[in-house]
């Protein structure tokens, strides 16, 4: 979108759709730096489409659709601004929500229910990818309850990891595995304290690069982002685990930080057009960050595909955007509006 076409902005009565317990407090200003973190991306949002003028509502669902069809039969929102991540703390059941919400035929922002079930499943995503071309680590899934068989041949180190978890859910040090004795105790560490199927991988040694999209046919490619390590332990590896990603005290302490990815020109040229054909094999749609490892010979590893990822406006996602010249009311309008058009833009 130019800056010369300006859409006309019109106020909208937006139904944000949040999972109970993720709704700010009223009394925010008394919650530690951590707690408010916590609700810094549904506060952000909330703040802006208000401060955009729209007439915001927000309903909080755990275990029930019907208020949602209630909601949208008493209140007739335009647009329903999908922040649920899963229904009764399942997040593999979030795609069955959004199926609803096309059900009711309602536009939704975010990622379609197609995209949602490809994107989830992280070996299915990079089944379909390396058809076409995109490079991935090796893998293979170890069914929950059974031992890894070794059928492939794949090299150590490993990573292990959930298949469908997010947000580094059982991601630590030791998910990475350098032998047998600790790729067994791994996979069982997943099937029996995540729960589900466990993904194994070949780990891929290099920078932690992320890269943000935003559309449903035209596609608007953010600038990549980088996750920097500046002082990782001696023998640790550099990986987003889970303190990486949500623990600011852990973050300041191991220098933790990121920006937008200083990369050969040819390099970042591919990732971007790799990151479209990614997006759009995957059927996302609405907005996406992309999560790549690149290795030192410049080759981009697809690693996984968030669609609907974090959107606090401190975040990767906002500020990749922000560094391409879109700021963070902006991108919510521009995420508004795509759902609103859904199907024509
Ligand atoms: N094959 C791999 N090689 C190297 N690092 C990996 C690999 N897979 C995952 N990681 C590391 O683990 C992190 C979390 O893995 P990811 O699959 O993105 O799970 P999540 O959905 O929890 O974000 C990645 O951001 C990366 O740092
Ligand atoms: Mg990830």
């Amino acid at each position: 979108m130019t800056a010369k076409r300006r859409v006309k902005r019109r106020r909208m009565r937006v139904l944000v759709l949040l999972e109970t317990g993720t709704k700010p407090p009223d009394d925010l200003e008394s919650l530690s730096e951590q707690e408010r973190h916590d609700f810094k991306m549904e506060t952000d949002v909330l703040t802006t489409l208000e401060k955009l003028g729209h007439e915001v509502r927000v309903l909080e669902i755990k275990h029930e659709l019907a208020p949602i069809r209630e909601a949208l039969e008493e209140w007739k929102p335009h647009v329903v601004f999908n922040l649920i991540e899963g229904f009764f703390g399942l997040r593999e059941l979030d795609q069955h929500v959004v199926s609803y919400l096309e059900l009711l035929l309602v536009p939704y922002t975010g990622c379609n229910p197609r995209g949602l079930v490809l994107a989830r499943d992280k070996a299915l995503a990079k089944k379909i990818l390396t058809y076409h071309r995109v490079p991935v680590p090796n893998f293979d899934v170890v069914r929950s309850g059974r031992r890894p068989r070794r059928a492939k041949p794949l090299t150590f180190p490993m990573i292990v990891k959930s298949l469908t978890e997010e947000a580094s859910v059982g991601i630590a040090q030791a998910s990475v595995v350098w032998d047998d004795a600790e790729l067994d105790a791994r996979v069982k560490f997943i099937h029996d304290n995540i729960g589900g199927d466990a993904l194994i991988e070949e780990f891929i040694d290099g920078r932690e690069i992320y890269v943000g999209v935003l559309g449903n046919q035209r596609l608007t490619v953010l600038p990549p982002w980088e996750l920097l390590f500046e002082n990782t332990a001696p023998g640790a590896v550099a990986i987003a685990t889970e303190r990486v990603k949500h623990n600011l005290a852990y973050q300041k302490k191991h220098g933790i930080t990121e920006g937008e990815a200083a990369l050969d020109p040819i390099v970042r040229t591919r990732l971007m057009s790799m990151a479209k054909r990614i997006y759009r094999n995957l059927s996302l749609d609405g907005y996406a960050r992309l999560d790549f490892r690149l290795r030192a010979d410049g080759t981009p590893f697809f690693i996984e595909a968030n669609p609907n990822p974090e959107i606090a406006r401190k975040e990767e996602f906002a500020q990749s955007a922000l560094k391409a010249g879109i700021k963070y009311e902006r991108l919510i309008d521009m995420i508004l509006k795509l759902g609103v058009r859904r199907g024509t833009m």
